[in-house]
Order: C-alpha cells, then structure tokens, then sequence
C-alpha cells in the first residue's frame, strides 16, 4: 500500500501488549457465553481480531476454527488488509477455515445486518481536510462529524455505538484530541453518558512511527453515571491509579477530569473567587511566521545600524523583543524588526524612503517571506507584513509573559513597556494591580494542579498553557468584584 493511501486512511499499527490489555479487560467485563460477536473495526492486519480469538477461545473452551467462524467480524476500506487478516487468522488454526465474516467497505457507511457484543479496534485517525471526496457525505450523516476540524476516529465512536447490542461494549484507541478540541464537542456529547473507562496515555507515545496523544476509551451501550480515569501512564498497565469521575461533573465545552475532591475546593473557590480572565486580559505574543528573518541577535552594532549576516538594519526600526518559551530573566539580546507605525503597516513608498537599509534586507527574503501561509503570504498587505496582526499593540507595555508550554508554572514581570514578546502569552492586569503579586499567584502551586488537572499534555511532561486553559484559573487573590484586586 502506498504512502499516500496509508494517509489517506489513517493507516498506524497497535502494539501487541495495548491490544492485549483492551480485548482482556473488554472480555472481563462481563460474562461471556461464547456466542457473543467481536468486531474489529478498521482491522489492518487484524492484529485486534487474531488476539481476540485466541483470547475467546481460551475463555470459552470452544475450538478456534468455530470462533473464526462464528464470533469474529473484522472490517476494513482495503482487500488488501482484509486478505492479511484472513492469513494472519487462518495462520491460528490448523484446519482450513470455511468462512470469514469479512467487510471490505466503509465501516461509516457500511449497511450492517447484526449488531454487536463488542467493537474493537484503533480506528483510523484522518484529519478532515485529508478525507476528500467523503467529507460532505460524514458531516450529512454524522452528528459527531458535523462541526469544525473532526477527525474519521470521531465517525467510528458514533457508528460503534449505533451497533452494539444491548449490553455491547466498545474498546478503541484513538487521539484524545477530541477530550479538549471544539471540534469534538458532538463526540463528548455522545460517549459521556456512555463511559466506562478511559487510560488517556497522555504524552507517553504508543505509536512508535507516529507521534500522538492517545487514549483508550471503553464504552457501554447502556448508560452510565461514572466514569474511571486515570493518565500519567509509564510502562505498564499493572500500577495505574483510576479516579472515579462522576459524568454529571463534565462540561461539553472541554472534558476536565477532576477528581472529587480537588472538585470540591474549584468549586469553593468559583464561588467565592473570580477567574483570571475577570481580572486580566490574556494576549497573543506577535507572530512573524518567519522569526529568523524579523528576530535578531545583533553581530554587530554602531550608533544608527545593527549588523547582521552582511545587512544593516536601521535601529530606530527595531524593538527589544522576548522570546517567552525559553525567557529565564537573562537578557536574551534579542531584537525585532517591527515595520509598523500605530498598529498599521508602513507602505512599501516610505519604508523604501526612511528605511533603505531594512527594505534591502527583506527584499533580499522576498520569496522565503511569500512562502509563509502555504504560499498566501503573497496577499500580505505588504510582503514585509508579519504572518499575524496579533500583539502588535498587547505584547508591549507592563506584562507577566509565560510560554505556551511549560513543565511547571513559569511566569515573569516585564517592566520594560517598549519590549515585546512572541512564542507565548501575556497576562496584564484590568486594574491597577501589582504586577508581582498577580505573577506570585500565577506561580502558585495551585496553578500547577489546576493546569495538571484540565490542560493538555505534550511529550516529556510539558503541559499546555493555552489561554483556553488560563482564563478559567481561579486563586483566593482574585477578589469577584472589588475595584483593587489585592
Ligand atoms: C490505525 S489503522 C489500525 C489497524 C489495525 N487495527 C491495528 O490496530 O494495527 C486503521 C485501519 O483502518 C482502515 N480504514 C481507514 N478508513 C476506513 C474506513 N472508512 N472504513 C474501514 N476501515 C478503514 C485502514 O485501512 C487501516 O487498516
């Protein structure tokens, strides 16, 4: 299969001891009387469905020819991977098998005759603009695909629920992105009542060609009021500590798992407390999309002119600047070329006139600064205009600055009001607050644990620290409505 097709289906294999562990605790869950049906939903080489047989073979005393037969389904877009799956199944026994339950179709649009005991799998994960032809089909038919950035994985919950018997259950991994995104609102809608179980890897990568944040999730047909959680996964599945969630605690907008009892004090607090977004604005940091163009250390520098790479650049064009995801309050020495007055570009006749040492520069980058954008960089108002209109005023003036992402709170005071900052956020107070105390409670443990409990994960621990998450962080120093905050 070609590189392309394997994109194009979301094609990544599942590490034997994942698949072992969800088809031992799907079958656990309940007793089986071996005439239960198992579907591997978008099967591959059917690693899903060849451990299930032999699992329900064991389980069931029954030979495994006859589970072959009769309790495994397996599905998938492409014969050649259901042609493997029938060698890798019939590789198990000894006699010749004489019927697959084989689908090579689409399983979203697939018209099945029966229902299932459980479903599973890891369904393809195909980001919406890589669906072609079949992204107007999904959103007609699918709730879960009909607003925003979804994903296939999203299509296969929604069509997995819909085929599960009565008391069916589904095992899938998948990208937990539809845990946080916009996008997958409809999909959180319509698995919480259905929740069982969720071992949400988090930044440990299971996928050794792929990096992804993944999850497996279980669910039931009938409905539930609790939920299991756990991440901070390692290596194993023996030690993993689950909290006990209950559903009616989940918001649609964003899934935060928090336990009961840090629940208990965000409550206490929200009562009494308002949310960093009441009392600060939050701001994007400026964003070139080129920074090694626009951002500089000086070679060199004399009255007038910085020296770079055999350029000069005219000084009173340019701005101190921080880059905030690696800031540790050292002088990074770094500069921006900043070609706009009051917020609006300066036209290509009067930066040519005032600045003819910096207009060189960029027509020098002309085409790599046109590339930006995939290419729309060529409709920028001016082709030395940054990527995004963001901060151009916010990121100067007094400001705490953080990264994006963070192992730990790491926030700082700017006191320099001509500085800007990229690579990360600015938080400044609505009121004339001091700027320490409001970084001390920025830094407080309290946001550590807050942004561990609803923020997403990245490989090597690092969380996000998305305005997303910062607007809803809650401390005892933010009083609801006083005028002075401390
Ligand atoms: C992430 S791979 C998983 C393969 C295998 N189950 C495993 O875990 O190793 C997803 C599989 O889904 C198949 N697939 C993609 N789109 C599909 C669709 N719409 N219907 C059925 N199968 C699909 C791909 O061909 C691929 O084999």
């Amino acid at each position: 299969m070609n590189a392309l097709i394997k994109k194009e289906n979301g094609v990544v294999f599942t590490p034997i001891w994942v698949v072992d562990f969800m088809i031992e605790k799907i079958f656990d869950s309940q007793k089986i009387s071996g005439d239960e049906k198992i579907l591997d939903a978008g099967c591959g080489e059917g690693v899903f469905a060849t451990i299930a047989a032999q699992r329900f073979a064991k389980l069931t005393g029954k030979n495994i020819s006859e589970v072959i037969e009769r309790n495994i389904y397996f599905a998938d877009i492409s014969d050649e991977y259901i042609e493997k799956t029938k060698q890798n199944l019939q590789k198990l026994s000894k006699d010749k098998i004489k019927k697959f339950n084989a689908i090579t179709d689409d399983f979203c649009f697939h018209d099945f005759n029966e229902k299932f005991d459980f479903i599973i799998g890891n369904p393809p994960y195909v980001r919406i603009q890589n669906l072609n032809g079949r992204k107007e089909q999904l959103q007609k038919n699918y709730i879960t695909a009909s607003n925003g950035s979804i994903d296939l994985y999203f299509c296969f919950f929604e069509q997995a629920l819909n085929l599960l018997n009565k008391n069916g259950k589904i095992s899938f991994i998948t990208p937990n992105s539809h845990f946080h995104s916009a996008a997958g609102k409809n999909l959180r809608n319509l698995m919480l009542p259905h929740l069982i179980k969720i071992i949400n890897f988090d930044h440990f990568q299971v996928f050794k060609d792929a990096t992804a944040y993944t999850a497996i999730t279980f669910l039931q047909n009938e409905k539930t009021t609790n939920f299991l959680y756990t991440e901070n996964f390692k290596n194993d599945f023996e030690n993993l500590e689950y909290k006990k969630i209950s559903t009616q605690h989940m918001r649609s907008e964003r899934w935060e798992f928090f336990d009961e009892k840090y629940l208990d004090k965000i409550v206490k607090l929200n009562k009494k407390y308002a949310t960093l977004q009441e009392v600060a604005n939050i701001h994007y940091g400026i964003a070139t999309l080129k920074d090694n163009i626009y951002i500089f250390s000086p070679d060199e520098e004399d009255k007038n002119y910085f020296f770079l790479n055999n350029f000069k650049i005219e000084k009173d064009l340019c701005v101190p600047i921080i880059k905030a995801s690696t800031y540790k309050e050292k002088n990074q020495n770094l500069f921006l070329i900043f070609p706009y007055k009051n917020e609006k570009i300066i036209p290509n006749n009067i930066f040519q006139k005032n600045y003819p040492e910096a207009y060189k520069y960029f027509l020098h980058h002309k085409d790599t600064l046109s590339m930006r954008d995939k290419g729309g960089g060529k409709n920028y108002e001016e082709f030395y205009a940054f990527g995004r209109n963001q901060g151009l005023k916010t990121s100067f003036g007094k400001k705490i600055i953080t990264s994006t992402m963070n192992l730990s709170p790491r926030f700082y005071v700017i006191e320099d009001e001509k500085t800007s900052f990229y690579a990360g956020y600015c938080v400044k107070p609505k009121n004339n607050t001091d700027l320490y105390k409001l970084c001390e409670a920025l830094n407080s443990n309290l946001m550590g644990e807050y942004i561990n409990l609803v923020s997403k994960s990245y490989r090597g621990g690092y969380k996000s620290y998305a305005k997303s998450f910062l607007k809803d962080f809650v401390h005892p120093q933010f009083y609801k409505s006083q005028p002075a905050l401390f």
